[in-house]
């Protein structure tokens, strides 16, 4: 049985120039190519989960523009129900502009398109997310919406995964409804109200003190640290791969996570699984152009 995965978020077009290496501050650099990917972290998020084999349902917004056109295309290629993504004319596509340089990056997203995803779309929407089994959410959409969805989606009783990326201080009440938090180190100590270096483990208890059930924190190369209610603590390290790109390799964990976790895997052996999605996904270029098949995660299993 497939799971149905319901992704309530962004879409982008992201301008990826690779250079050497990054301008400094007033500083102009010779890059040498210009890509445009199809990106956004709800978008990504998406399309790796229809990749993974999930049925997936996307709700957003994009601008009435070849940027929106395509990126909507790009996700039906991808078997994604685009059905909930609509048009809007009053602001653009959103944009994310990409500095690519030795395998890291620089992101500058300009929202456009995606403010307009609101709490009435979900209203509209609620019979996509009532059939889904699991609602993910990331933070490149108004607040209230992200608050709203969970709220609805856990109303329904669907399993709410929330990737709190970009970072940004969050209300208790989403907090509450969110059932698996999948932050990186700098959004664990920013929503912990700790510093930088930071005990990992006690940040992440402290998350759960708010009402989430389970926080895996992403530790890039070092590999996700977890800590469940149900399913105590844990640590999975990360396969060394050659790195092409980061970029979207939160995202690509999001959804691997997500998948595994829906078809009734525990929260070890999901982040077992979405360590191996992200260990692929950087080994490419482009957010969603890099995202794994679940025939390609379950060879690199076998090596
Ligand atoms: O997580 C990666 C994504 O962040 C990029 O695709 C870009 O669009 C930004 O939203
Ligand atoms: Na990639």
């Amino acid at each position: 049985q497939k799971p149905h995965i319901a992704i309530i978020g962004s879409l982008n077009m992201d301008i990826v120039v690779e250079a050497d290496r990054p301008p400094m501050l007033g500083e102009t650099v010779m890059g040498k190519q210009v890509h445009f990917i199809p990106g956004g972290k709800g978008a990504n998020q998406a399309v790796a989960s229809a990749r993974l084999g999930a049925k997936t349902t996307m709700i957003g917004a994009v601008g009435n523009d070849a940027f929106g056109q395509e990126l909507i295309l790009a996700m039906r290629h991808e078997g994604i129900d685009t059905e909930a993504v609509k048009t809007v004319s009053d602001s653009p596509t959103g944009v994310a502009s990409i500095v690519l340089a030795q395998g890291d990056n620089q992101i500058i997203v300009v929202a456009g398109a995606n403010e307009a995803c609101l709490p009435q779309d979900l209203t509209t929407q609620e019979d996509r997310i009532a059939d889904a089994d699991l609602v993910l959410l990331q933070l490149e959409i108004p607040l209230e919406t992200v608050v709203s969805a969970a709220k609805t989606a856990k109303r329904l009783g669907k399993t709410v995964v929330l990737n709190p990326a970009p970072a940004r201080p969050l209300p208790d009440e989403l907090l509450q409804n969110v059932d698996v938090l999948i932050p990186n180190e700098s959004e664990l100590f920013l929503l912990a109200g700790v510093e930088a270096g930071h005990d990992i483990e006690s940040a992440m208890r402290s998350l759960l003190n708010k009402g989430v059930q389970t926080v895996v924190t992403t530790l890039g190369a070092k590999g996700a640290a977890y800590l469940s209610e149900s399913d105590g603590a844990g640590f999975v390290p990360s396969h060394s791969v050659q790195v092409v790109d980061t970029t979207g390799a939160g995202d690509s964990f999001n959804a691997g996570f997500s998948y595994a976790y829906a078809t009734g895997c525990s929260v070890a052996d999901s982040v077992a699984f979405a360590t191996k999605v992200a260990a692929l996904a950087v080994t490419r270029l482009g957010a969603q152009a890099g995202m794994p098949t679940l025939t390609q995660v379950e060879e690199f299993n076998r090596e």
